[in-house]
């Protein structure tokens, strides 16, 4: 679902018409539709709903403040995976307690950040860096080896703090899209196994630097089915009865269920939220409610979700600007502002991202988003950017209605991973991004200019 709309034959982000936009702001542009993003977190909510998760939006998939802003407004916490996207968090006004710090190399810098030794600048307080002004620290850090355990556990004790804390299980579950995004499978580098993770917590059970309370799994992004997200709960719910068996006096408050629910990027790609929610509320029901059984961890148990894609996928599309339409070995290539520096994910990962005019003919405006739309008059065509690689496209052999130079398109469901994977290369300053909200737009991002460009690069 998104408010995304064509009305007769022009697309609109809500109340606005694109073309409007890409008058008033250039391109290329990244537009978001608050009531599409306010929408998808709801579903989310109300899908688990029974377990009353901490929604952490993931900040690394949309990390504009704004974004962020509208999320906390309905009660979002943030997952961050580094300090500037905690300093992100702290200025959009996020409450520390609601933040999760992840992230797999974590810097010694950051994780004091984290713990509240230095406020980030502007997040309250005087707005200075300085080490004695001390923050609130996060609510909880996803730990992933020992030794990073051993050097949270050190430097909270050193700041007289006690860091709260789930440890990362590598759950040996295969799940997610493309190789680059998968997480959950013992070849890769996130996570310790089981048998250490139920060691870690009662190592550190007691320790005045450290309170491991629960466990973190993350296995993959783009996924589509619930059969992985029951398996690793399963597998994260023994880990934390085999520690609770082990360590006497720990209760395992934390279940932390990582992100990675999938986006409509074709028409009815993603199940609903609904899909995943019925898979996982049952197994984990009675251990959020209440009630002991037979040692495995009591009830009371707070659920996290750490969502990106699906609640900011749709939200987005990247408005770009035609500039040639040229003819070469008998293929056609629609040359556009928009490149790989603007949205790398087709040449990344092989992603598909659906793209249309922003004004067509009524009977062209599609149907469902997909490769081959059922429609009359469209031509096979590479949509490329302006970058010097032939690995810089947004689409390659789609089916698109005939554009001309100057035509705009929007590039869809380019909200997550989109502008947060955005670059500099060829020395493209950073595109715009616009909020629309009903009626109304607004840029929450400036165009970078030739200044921004070499900002620190000296005289
Ligand atoms: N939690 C953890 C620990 C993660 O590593 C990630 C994403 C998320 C949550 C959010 O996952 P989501 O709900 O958005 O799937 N750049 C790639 C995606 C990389 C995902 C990295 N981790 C892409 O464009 O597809």
């Amino acid at each position: 679902m998104d408010l995304f709309r064509y009305v007769r034959e022009d697309l609109h982000a809500e109340g606005v018409p694109l073309g409007e936009i890409a008058r008033r702001f250039g391109t290329p542009t990244y537009v978001y539709s608050a009531a599409t993003l306010r929408e998808h977190y709801h579903r989310l909510a109300r899908a688990f709903a029974e377990l009353r998760p901490q929604i952490c939006f993931s900040v690394k998939c949309c990390s504009n403040v704004n974004i962020l802003r509208t999320l906390g407004a309905l009660g979002a916490g943030m997952d961050v995976v580094s300090g500037g996207e905690l300093a992100r968090a702290r200025l959009a006004g996020i409450d520390p307690a609601k933040i999760v710090f992840a992230g797999v190399g974590k810097g010694d810098d950051e994780i004091a950040q984290a713990l509240g030794a230095f406020q980030p600048p502007g997040a309250g307080g005087s707005g200075g860096s300085g080490r004695n002004e001390r923050g609130a620290g996060v609510g909880l850090f996803n730990i992933e080896s020992p030794q990073e355990a051993e050097v949270i556990a050190g430097l909270a004790a050193g700041l007289g703090v006690r860091a709260r804390a789930a440890i990362r299980l590598n759950p040996e579950v295969k799940a997610g899209g493309h190789a680059y995004i998968s997480t959950g499978t013992a070849e890769n580098k996130f996570g310790v196994p089981a048998r250490e993770a139920a060691e870690l917590i009662q190592r550190y059970h007691g320790h005045p630097g450290l309170a491991l309370v629960g466990v973190h799994v993350h296995i993959g992004s783009s996924i589509t089915e619930p059969g992985p997200y029951q398996e690793a709960a399963m597998r994260a719910l023994a880990v934390m009865d085999a520690a609770r068996a082990r360590t006497p006096g720990w209760t395992g408050e934390v279940l932390n269920l990582g992100g990675g629910f999938g986006a409509d990027y074709r028409t009815g790609e993603a199940p609903e939220a609904g899909v995943f929610a019925r898979a996982l509320v049952p197994i984990l029901r009675e251990r959020v409610r209440g009630g002991q059984r037979g040692g495995a961890v009591g009830g009371g148990l707070q659920v996290i979700l750490e969502p990106g894609r699906t609640i900011a996928a749709s939200a987005g599309v990247l408005l770009t600007r035609v500039r040639y339409v040229k003819a070469n070995g008998g293929k056609t290539f629609v040359v556009c502002d928009a490149g790989m520096q603007t949205l790398i994910r087709p040449s990344l990962y092989d992603a598909f991202h659906f793209i249309w005019p922003v004004r067509v003919r009524a009977e062209q405006a599609p149907p469902r988003r997909e490769e081959r739309p059922p429609l009359p008059d469209l031509i096979p065509v590479d949509i490329v950017g302006p970058i010097c690689e032939s690995g810089d496209f947004l689409a390659q052999d789609r089916l698109l209605p005939r554009v001309e130079r100057g035509d705009l398109l929007a590039v869809f469901t380019a909200g997550a991973y989109g502008m947060s994977m955005a670059s500099h290369y060829n020395s493209h300053p950073l595109p715009a991004e616009v909020l629309v909200d009903g009626e109304a737009a607004r840029v929450i991002r400036a165009r970078e200019t030739y200044e921004d460009l070499v900002r620190g690069e000296g005289p």
